[in-house]
This record gives C-alpha cells, sequence and structure tokens, in this order.
C-alpha cells in the first residue's frame, strides 16, 4: 500500500504540471550519465548535510581503474551556526576550504569542485542550485531561495585568497550512486539511511518532462523524506510520530524522513518507552529525568541493543545510564521496542526502494531487471539488521528484480569528484 501511494506521488513530482505542489519533489539533477570508468583528473570536494561537514582533494585516476582519495578534513559545524544566519555559514566553510588548501599546498591552483550538499535542490544546472528547504537539523537565514553556487562563490570572494574552477552541485544520494557506479556500472540507485533518508535513480529523459529534450536519462533526486507531507501518510502515522514532528524544528515537512532516519529513530523509542513507563508497563512505573529528556535516548542506543550477542547486556547498561530501575523483564521489552521501531524503519525503506526498482523496470519494459542500489547512511552501515531485513521486505514487494546492494565508500567525497569528472567527459565528447 505504501509503495503504491509513493508510485503515484512520484508520477505527481515528474509531472509538468503537478510538481510544484507534489510532496515527493523528484527533482531534475543533470547528471545525465553513470561513470564509464575512464574518468581522471584533480578535484576538491565538500560535503555538507550528513553527521560531519568535509573537505576533501580527491584524484581519479584512469590506469589503476579506481579512485583516490588523497586527503579529506573534518570541520566542526557548530549547533548555532546550523541555525544563524546563512553568511555565516558560507564564511564558515569559505574558511575551512581555505586552511585546507593551504595544508594541502594548492592555494595557487584553481581546482574544479563537486559540492556534495545533501539537502533538497531545484537543480537549473549542473552548477546552479536553488535551496528549496532546509532539511535535517540545518535553519539558516537567508538561504531558502538562493543559489548555493553564488553564496559559496561570494563568500570566497569575501576572502579574496584564493578561488575555485566549475562547480557541480551534487545530492549526497547522487554522490553515492556515481561512487559506486565506478566500481560497478549497473549501478543506478543511490540511496541514504543516515541523519536523514532519501533516493535517486536514472529516469528516461522522456519522462522528466519539466526539462527540454526526450532521449537519454537523467538522475532524478526523489526527495522521498517529503513523502506524506500532505497527509497521504496520517493512518500509519502513531502518535509517537505526530510528537516527534511536532517537536522538530520543521514541523509539517519531511513526514516519511521522520519515520525512517537516523535523526529521529531514538526519539521515537524515548516516546514509546516514557508511554509504557506510565502505563505502569516498564521499570514498575518509575521514569527518571534522563528518560523525560528529548533527544536522551541515542539512535546509536538502538544498534547497540539490538546487537545479537550482547545486546540484553547493553540495554541494560544504558537503562542504568539513565537513571532506571531494570528487571530482566524491561531490558527485554526495551530491546523489544527498538526492534519494532527500527524494522518499520528498514520496511518503508524497503517499500519506497521497491517502488523505484519496478518503476525501472516498467520504464524499460523488462519482465526482469538486475540492477544495484550503491547505499551509505549510519542506519544503514551501523544496525546490526537493518540492512537485512530491508533487502527480504524488497525481494517480497519487488520479485521481479535482483538487487544488489553496494555500500558506499565515501560517496559524498568521492562521487561528488565523479560528478564533475563525469560532466568534464561529456562535454569534452560533445566537442570531439
Ligand atoms: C534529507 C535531505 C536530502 C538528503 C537526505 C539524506 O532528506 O532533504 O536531500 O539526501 O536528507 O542525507
Amino acid at each position: 500500500e505504501v509503495s503504491a501511494r509513493l508510485k503515484r506521488d512520484f508520477s505527481r513530482g515528474l509531472g509538468k504540471h503537478s510538481h510544484h505542489k507534489a510532496p515527493v519533489k523528484m527533482l531534475p539533477t543533470f547528471v545525465r550519465a553513470t561513470p564509464d570508468g575512464t574518468e581522471k583528473g584533480d578535484f576538491l570536494a565538500l560535503d555538507l548535510g550528513g553527521t560531519n561537514f568535509r573537505v576533501l582533494h580527491v584524484r581519479v585516476v584512469e590506469e589503476q581503474q579506481k579512485v583516490l582519495k588523497m586527503d579529506s578534513q573534518i570541520c566542526a559545524i557548530p549547533q548555532d551556526m546550523m541555525l544563524g544566519t546563512g553568511e555565516q555559514l558560507f564564511d564558515h566553510i569559505a574558511a575551512c576550504l581555505s586552511d585546507f588548501l593551504v595544508s594541502q599546498d594548492l592555494k595557487g591552483q584553481t581546482l574544479p569542485l563537486g559540492f556534495t550538499f545533501s539537502f533538497p535542490c531545484e537543480q537549473k544546472e549542473i552548477d546552479k542550485s536553488i535551496l528549496i528547504r532546509w532539511t535535517k537539523g540545518f535553519n539558516c537565514s537567508g538561504v531558502e531561495g538562493k543559489d548555493v553556487v553564488k553564496l559559496l562563490k561570494e563568500a570566497i570572494h569575501r576572502r579574496g585568497d584564493y578561488d575555485i574552477g566549475s562547480v557541480a552541485m551534487v545530492n549526497d544520494t547522487v554522490g553515492t550512486m556515481m561512487s559506486c557506479g565506478y566500481r560497478d556500472q549497473s549501478c543506478e540507485i543511490g540511496m541514504i539511511i543516515g541523519t536523514g533518508t532519501n533516493a535517486c535513480y536514472m529516469e528516461e529523459m522522456k519522462n522528466v518532462k519539466r526539462v527540454e529534450g526526450e532521449d537519454g536519462r537523467m538522475c532524478i533526486n526523489t526527495e522521498w523524506g517529503g513523502f506524506g507531507d500532505d497527509g497521504s501518510l496520517k493512518d500509519i502515522q502513531t502518535e509517537f510520530d505526530r510528537v516527534v514532528d511536532k517537536m522538530s524544528i520543521n514541523t509539517g515537512v519531511h513526514t516519511f524522513e521522520k519515520m525512517i532516519s537516523g535523526m529521529y529513530l531514538g526519539e521515537i523509542v524515548r516516546l514509546v518507552l516514557v508511554k509504557l513507563t506510565e502505563d505502569k508497563l516498564l521499570f514498575k512505573g518509575q521514569s527518571s529525568e534522563a528518560l523525560k529528556t528529548p533527544g536522551r535516548f541515542e539512535t546509536k542506543f538502538i544498534s547497540e541493543i539490538e546487537e545479537q550477542d550482547n545486546g540484553l547486556e547493553n540495554a541494560q547498561n544504558i537503562l542504568t545510564k539513565l537513571g532506571l530501575k531494570w528487571e530482566l523483564v524491561d531490558s527485554r521489552v526495551v530491546r523489544l521496542v527498538c526492534d519494532t521501531i527500527s524494522s518499520r524503519s528498514a520496511r518503508l525503506c524497503a517499500a519506497a526502494l521497491a517502488t523505484i526498482a519496478n518503476r525501472i523496470r516498467v520504464n524499460r519494459g523488462l519482465d526482469h531487471l538486475k540492477t544495484t542500489v550503491g547505499v551509505d547512511g549510519t542506519v544503514y552501515r551501523k544496525h546490526p539488521n537493518f540492512s537485512d531485513e530491508l533487502k527480504a521486505t524488497v525481494r517480497l514487494l519487488a520479485p521481479e528484480c535482483d538487487i544488489t546492494f553496494l555500500v558506499s565508500e565515501d560517496g559524498s567525497g568521492k562521487g561528488a569528484a565523479m560528478v564533475t569528472a563525469v560532466a568534464q567527459r561529456l562535454a569534452l565528447q560533445g566537442h570531439l
């Protein structure tokens, strides 16, 4: 049922006249090809929107058929900056890049830059990308509705101590698909299940009504996190989902994401535990200050509690740290709650992924599709059974699709370089 609803929303998002109001945005990315293995060059990459902000120097070497990541540096973005002004944020990014160029001895060069910016953007070209809205923990003023490339370039010019070459804007899903695409050329889907959740895939140009041209394919950033924002998932949202939404900094936005991704899973579990305690079904009805405090039950606890061998012991240690008095049965119930919430997340993701796989299969008029998904994100990587549950559910919902899952090796960094490299290759081939 969820997959059928999303299928309908994919069509709405792609339609020329229906996309304005569509909850699932289906954004054209101007990425028209996946890597063919001949890409090469030297690139800078920025990665904003996941757990950390990073600056990278990537060298793509053709001969060895692999990408070499030369170096990278993490720059912290303090919480108040995530909620401050856009100018502060971009000045900070430009400053981090400057420090990195100095440390790499690259300041005199003008390298092309891939910018992995993991938020919904209306892309006009590969280097013109307008932020539709902030998601996850960000909410900087004066950026929504603006071209992010322009804001970055202005911040660099304000400093005046270095310059960059051409810029390619990349969503993290696209970076993930492209970095896996270098290893496996049948990789045509990218999926993230981390702080947020989203996926992209290669769509037939004739279905991308908002971009001129009928031939070939273009990568579409689905922004499936927004699924349900028109109320279409109301019947499966729980009272806990509604509280998570209400307490978030973007109420009413990214409904599907709030049921799935790492930023919210821990909080959903906490709310269920609070309710069970109030109903005297846990801890003899005795709560603790920590359990009552939003954010104190971290998403990583879920992975620890669901560990095969030490899960129960981990649960007990966590409950003690949260100031709770538990008995064996309490720790078992807590484990069951974690399993319920993480399984729901994995199955919802699977329903969405099955929708994409089935769509690609039908697009190509195939009875059977063999394809690869590049995946990244802390929830997918770190949770002990998430990926198994997701795969089993996809097999059930898309039986005609044979899907290989490839965990991306640093998709946000290498993928951004790869998008820039493919764009250069296509431009070059166009000139020949
Ligand atoms: C959020 C963003 C989306 C990103 C995803 C995963 O859903 O809106 O652009 O891909 O998080 O990081």
